[in-house]
């Protein structure tokens, strides 16, 4: 029953409806963030949170083997005709009992979610497909991102599948090569301002009013239907049960939204019988939401949000002339777009914010890697915010905790070389090349080409370790893990 949804303006003072057949991505009235609602009475939504699970066994249908549509009574916005699928959501929440270990945790505790095993590398397919399917729905012919990467990627790669025409706005210099390259194959006409994330998102905004373009950025309130499904994911894997936190990165603050009202809406439906907490991981260099939450108490206060602290506080970043800088490029974002929605997410999940070093989010990217699948560094915040809020106390050794990984360790290879090696591929050219500082530097040999050489070379220098007999991070040395 595509026609139960409806959109609704988030700010209580206004609470404007508009049908779904609008593409508007902020209130016409009063310039608010949108909300994708339902009339719960009218969708069939299974009494049970398994009678999803049960999907899995009817897999020649496209809609059961996207590991969104899979939910789609619970974002029933769109006729299944017109849904637009590429096979997403196909990724898996994994216990990682190394990383728990090495963090403190009891060794069952932390699962994380791999988002990069998406058709295009991270998270983002998740927002694009129901996106896309709501663009199929308007009719829409042309559409446009801002982004700091993955978002351009991924909406080329959709654009492609649709038949729409593409425009991605990057800043200048701080995209991951991973993630460009993506947006440049799929055929999406990039467009490079002379400026950063913050800029692209004000300027995408004005060129799609001007011109009547689809925008798919995460101010659009179907892409955040999308990434609700992320959550019941990880409660599916969880035996439908919800662990006691999610922890995620925090950058335009789109996921963190669309968590918030996923778990609002599985406990109102009855499905869930608990909200997990939230916590939110900025980088420093990009930490308006630890700022303004943390810092400065900015608090939901059921829709009367402190607007003068906000304005109070890019007031400010304009006075001096602050720009967001992270390694995490992913996340280097000044004024995120869903900021409000997220203190919202927050309020309902009982949410914390942290803020962690570029030096942090690299040591536990390299953890990742070492003792997972791998990640960008953006995604590694989350673990590094976990290992943050353990030594408070704020989360308990025995707390089970599902980590959001957001995206593919592929996309950003100059990050991963450059912490392994110390060349610093965007520096200069040559590039110069330090001592790699990382505790788990894991730099390649040189050695000379002769067979004696690298004989002695391996027998000297790359012990071979079974994983019970691992030294204790951080004094791993050279490591070869037997599975
Ligand atoms: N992790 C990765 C890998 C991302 O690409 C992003 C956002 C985030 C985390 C933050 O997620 O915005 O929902 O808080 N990337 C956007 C982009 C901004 O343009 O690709 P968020």
């Amino acid at each position: 029953m595509a026609d139960a949804a409806f959109q609704r303006c988030i700010n209580p003072a206004c609470g404007a409806e508009f049908d779904c057949g609008q593409a508007i991505f902020k209130c016409p009235r009063c310039g608010d963030l949108l909300d994708a609602q339902y009339d719960w009475d009218r969708v069939a939504v299974p009494g049970r949170l398994s009678d999803f699970g049960r999907r899995w066994a009817t897999r020649d249908n496209r809609l059961d083997l996207s590991g969104v549509w899979r939910f789609r009574e619970l974002l029933d916005f769109c006729p299944d005709e017109q849904k637009v699928t590429i096979g997403e959501g196909q990724t898996i929440l994994q216990q990682n009992c190394a990383i728990a270990e090495h963090l403190g945790m009891k060794p069952d505790a932390l699962h994380l979610q791999y988002e990069g095993l998406n058709p295009s590398g991270s998270f983002k397919d998740n927002g694009m497909t129901a996106a896309f399917s709501h663009a199929m729905m308007v009719g829409a012919t042309s559409c446009a991102c801002a982004s700091t990467g993955n978002t351009s990627a991924s909406v080329a790669l959709y654009a492609h599948s649709c038949g729409l025409k593409c425009t991605v706005f990057i800043g200048s210099g701080r995209i991951a090569f991973g993630k460009l390259s993506q947006a440049m194959d799929y055929g999406a006409q990039t467009i490079q301002i002379a400026g950063d994330f913050d800029d692209c998102m004000r300027q995408v905004q004005a060129v799609c009013t001007e011109l009547g373009l689809y925008l798919l950025n995460s101010l659009n309130p179907f892409r955040l239907e999308g990434q609700k499904t992320i959550m019941y994911r990880i409660i599916e894997a969880l035996g439908w049960e919800a662990p006691d936190w999610i922890v995620v990165p925090g950058g335009n603050l789109g996921n963190s939204s669309a968590f918030g009202k996923a778990f609002l809406e599985l406990k109102q439906l009855g499905l869930i019988d608990r909200i997990p907490r939230l916590a939110i991981i900025n980088a420093t260099g990009a930490n308006t939401l630890y700022d303004l939450y943390e810092r400065q108490g900015v608090r939901w206060n059921q829709g009367h949000i402190d607007r003068a602290k906000i304005d109070a506080h890019y007031a400010k970043l304009d006075a001096e002339n602050y720009k967001a800088h992270t390694i995490a490029s992913a996340i280097e974002i000044g004024r995120p777009v869903n900021l409000k929605k997220a203190i919202r997410a927050l309020e309902i999940c009982s949410g914390v914010v942290r803020e962690v070093s570029d030096e942090d989010i690299m040591e536990h990217k390299a953890m990742v890697g070492r003792f997972g699948f791998g990640c960008e560094p953006a995604s590694a915040a989350s673990v590094a915010g976990l290992h943050l809020l353990l030594k408070e106390g704020v989360i308990a050794p025995s707390e089970s905790v599902a980590c959001v990984l957001t995206g593919h360790l592929l996309k950003d290879p100059d990050a991963t070389v450059a912490y392994h090696t110390g060349i610093n591929m965007k520096k200069a050219t040559p590039p110069p090349v330090e001592e790699p500082k990382g505790e788990l530097a894991n730099r390649p040999i040189q050695v000379a080409d002769n067979l004696d050489s690298i004989c002695r070379v391996l027998e000297s220098h790359t012990p071979t370790v079974a994983r019970d007999q691992a030294p204790a991070f951080p004094s791993i040395a050279p490591l070869v893990i037997e599975h």
